[in-house]
């Protein structure tokens, strides 16, 4: 029987293609817009697809199981899977992979860095100072930001992406401090970071903080009132792994009462509502969730998804299985 594959949204051709090209019957959702959780529920029901392929704005449950009995994997096109009940899937006896790759923790360590040089040199004001006519010409005193040469970075979560800002951050002179729940004797002997066994210690020590953490129910809120206090009044907050991370209340209050310097923020506790708050400070810097969006790292993701579903039709155990 002709495998059925149902894919949420487009992702890039590459990774239907190699669908398409095992004879799988590909079904692309040809909306743009994000699917709600009863889009999904419509789209899915009475039409006996084998797999899925979600994206992480897709909410998976059990309301989404019961609606699609035939569906016995979903392979979600992110490294993050926290848009998918892993859990009762895993009782169902429902496989969900994900879709990491080197490219993509490499896309989001650039985006990191561009974020942190960004915050530092105040790149984004000074645009916008400039766009708005303001600039009058030089002056000993405009836009003085701070230099990241000999700055401490604290990094909470050392895993593959993690690391990849420890190389760049190496390469521009900071000293590298890290909090994990597993220690990274690469990150250590490579970058020469070095491992606290608290985060607290980290949140004190680090001009820069960065985030690079998978959501779940015990770094849901990691950066809350208390959390924002250790903080260096002079320090910068930066996060590209998933917005509720941080508490949002908590970083508003901290970037108004300037207990901090700034924050970079790639993703948001209410995606894709943006606090409109957060939007009147001068002192952080807003992208849309696009830290993986490199050329590169879209076209591995579609690979890496794609070979996921091929492995699993095909009776081999796929590489990103995240529930077995
Ligand atoms: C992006 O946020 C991803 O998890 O791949």
């Amino acid at each position: 029987m002709t495998k059925k594959i149902f894919v949420t949204r487009e992702i890039p051709q590459l990774g239907i293609k190699m669908l398409e090209e095992k004879g799988y019957e590909v079904r692309v959702n040809e909306s743009d817009s994000i699917p709600t959780k009863g889009d999904l529920i419509s789209l899915l029901k009475d039409k006996s697809y084998d797999a899925v392929l979600t994206l992480l704005t897709d909410p998976i449950d059990a309301e989404v199981y019961d609606a699609s009995p035939s569906v016995k994997l979903y392979a979600n096109y992110a490294t993050g899977y926290d848009n998918i009940d892993v859990a009762l899937a895993r009782e169902r006896g429902i496989t969900v992979t994900n879709a990491p790759s080197i490219e993509s923790a490499e896309a989001v360590a650039e985006h990191t860095i561009a974020l942190m040089l960004a915050l530092s040199a105040r790149i984004v004001e000074a645009d916008e100072f400039v766009r708005h006519g303001k600039y009058k010409g030089w002056s000993p005193m405009n836009f003085i930001g701070m230099d990241i040469f000999g700055k401490t970075l604290g990094l909470i979560g050392a895993g593959r992406i993690g690391e990849r800002v420890a190389h760049y951050a190496k390469g521009l002179g900071m000293k590298i401090i890290y909090y994990d729940v597993t220690r990274n004797e690469r990150i250590e002997n490579e970058r020469g970071a070095i491992y606290y066994n608290n985060i607290e210690d980290v949140l004190r020590q680090s001009d820069i903080v960065s985030l690079h953490v998978p959501l779940l129910p015990s770094t849901k809120h990691l950066m809350d009132d208390n959390k924002f206090k250790l903080m260096k009044r002079a320090s910068f907050i930066i996060n590209t792994s998933r917005g509720p991370v941080i508490s949002e209340e908590s970083l508003l209050k901290t970037l108004n009462e300037k207990t901090i310097s700034g924050a970079a923020l790639d993703v948001f506790e209410f995606e894709p509502q943006i606090n409109p708050e957060l939007l009147k400070l001068q002192n952080i810097i807003l992208t849309p969730h696009i830290a993986s969006a490199s050329i590169e790292a879209r076209d591995a993701m579609a690979k890496t998804v794609a070979l996921n579903i091929i492995d699993f039709f095909e009776g081999r155990i796929p590489k990103n299985i995240v529930n077995s």
